[in-house]
Parts: structure tokens; C-alpha cells; sequence
């Protein structure tokens, strides 16, 4: 059978990335609630962000913060959920790390919900950033409140094979 090719693509109209971010996230309730729903649309806008696109439709994307001339971070990735588990945010996530290397950085963060909160779709996150080399880096009390511990989990080129990501 033949695949549909994805296309990975910097966005930088605003609307279009308010628009694309809310439609992808209204499809994902179990991972964003009422305020994420609410901030990533506009957060996203300040964002380098990527979207993957299947026959002209947005169907996933990738928001990233430039944190300093060393660090990047994951603001947010969200691909719909009839998409998953088809390699779409590998194709997000190696774009990210050459984005981050190309701007000659070499740490990519990313926040997440920690598993002491025992909420199994986070599980599935995690187990999503580890298989793309992130490992915990540390606990951050207090970021999202007690009910949502945050994890930080970090990648660093050196970490993966030797090749460029997305070779
Ligand atoms: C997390 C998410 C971005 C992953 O994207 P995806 O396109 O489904 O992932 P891929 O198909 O590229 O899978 C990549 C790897 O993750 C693993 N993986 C993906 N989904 C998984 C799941 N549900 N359980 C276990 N492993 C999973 C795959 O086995 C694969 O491993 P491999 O590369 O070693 O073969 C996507 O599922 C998603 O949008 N989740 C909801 C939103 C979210 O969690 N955002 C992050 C908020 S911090």
C-alpha cells in the first residue's frame, strides 16, 4: 500500500497557527484541559512552530521555545489521535533537534506530567520521549501546582547514533 507523504513545514502566520493549534488540541481532551485549550493557540504564536501536513491538512505540530544560545525547548507537540502511532511525532521531534542543532544549541528540553501523577495517557508521553532519547532530568515542584508534578526530561545530541537527526 502506498503511504500518504507527510510534509513538515515552519509556519509563521499567526492565525494559521491558532487555528492549526486548536484543532489539533480539541482532539486530544485526555491531554490538554479547558486552559491549555485556551493558552497553547496564542502561546503558540510566539513559538517557532512546525506543522505536519497529510494531502494540504494539518494533522500535527510542534511549538519551540528558543530559551537561550544553548538550550531549546518543547513548548508543545500534538498530533490527531486517529494519527498516532505512525511515526508522525518522530518526524516532529527530529525536526526539533535540527532546529535546535542548526541554531547551534545542544540541549532540547521538555516539560512533561511525571509519573507519580499515575495518569496513563502521560505514560504513553513518556514512554514517547524516551524512545526519541529524552531522559528525566529533574523534578520541578510547584510548576503546574501539586496535582500536575512536573517532569523535565532533556535530550542531547550526543545521546542518539551519530547521525543527524532526520538523515
Ligand atoms: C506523544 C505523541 C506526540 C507521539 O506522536 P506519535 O506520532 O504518536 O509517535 P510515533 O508514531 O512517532 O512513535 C514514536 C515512538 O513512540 C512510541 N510510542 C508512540 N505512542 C506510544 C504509546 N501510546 N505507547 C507506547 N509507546 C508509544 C512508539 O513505539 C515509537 O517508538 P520507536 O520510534 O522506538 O518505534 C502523540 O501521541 C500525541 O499527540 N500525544 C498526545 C499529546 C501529547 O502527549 N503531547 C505532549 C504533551 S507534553
Amino acid at each position: 500500500m502506498e503511504h500518504d507523504l507527510i510534509e513538515i513545514g515552519h509556519i509563521t502566520d499567526h492565525n494559521r497557527i491558532e487555528s492549526i493549534t486548536r484543532e489539533i488540541i480539541l482532539t486530544l481532551p485526555a491531554w490538554f484541559d479547558a486552559a491549555g485549550q485556551k493558552n497553547y493557540p496564542v502561546e503558540n504564536q510566539q513559538k517557532y512552530f512546525l506543522a505536519a501536513t497529510k494531502k494540504g491538512k494539518a494533522i500535527g505540530f510542534i511549538a519551540i521555545t528558543d530559551i537561550d544560545s544553548t538550550t531549546a525547548e518543547i513548548h508543545c507537540i500534538g498530533i490527531l489521535e486517529d494519527e498516532h502511532g505512525k511515526g508522525i511525532g518522530t518526524k516532529l521531534i527530529n525536526a526539533a533537534k535540527a532546529y535546535c542543532l542548526d541554531g547551534g544549541r545542544d540541549v532540547l528540553l521538555v516539560k512533561t506530567l511525571d509519573a507519580s501523577a499515575h495518569y496513563p495517557p502521560y505514560d504513553k508521553t513518556r514512554r514517547f520521549y524516551e524512545s526519541k532519547g529524552f531522559v528525566s532530568r529533574r523534578l520541578i515542584a510547584g510548576f503546574w501546582g501539586a496535582e500536575n508534578p512536573c517532569l523535565e526530561m532533556i535530550w542531547l545530541p550526543g545521546t542518539d547514533s551519530n547521525r543527524r537527526p532526520g538523515d
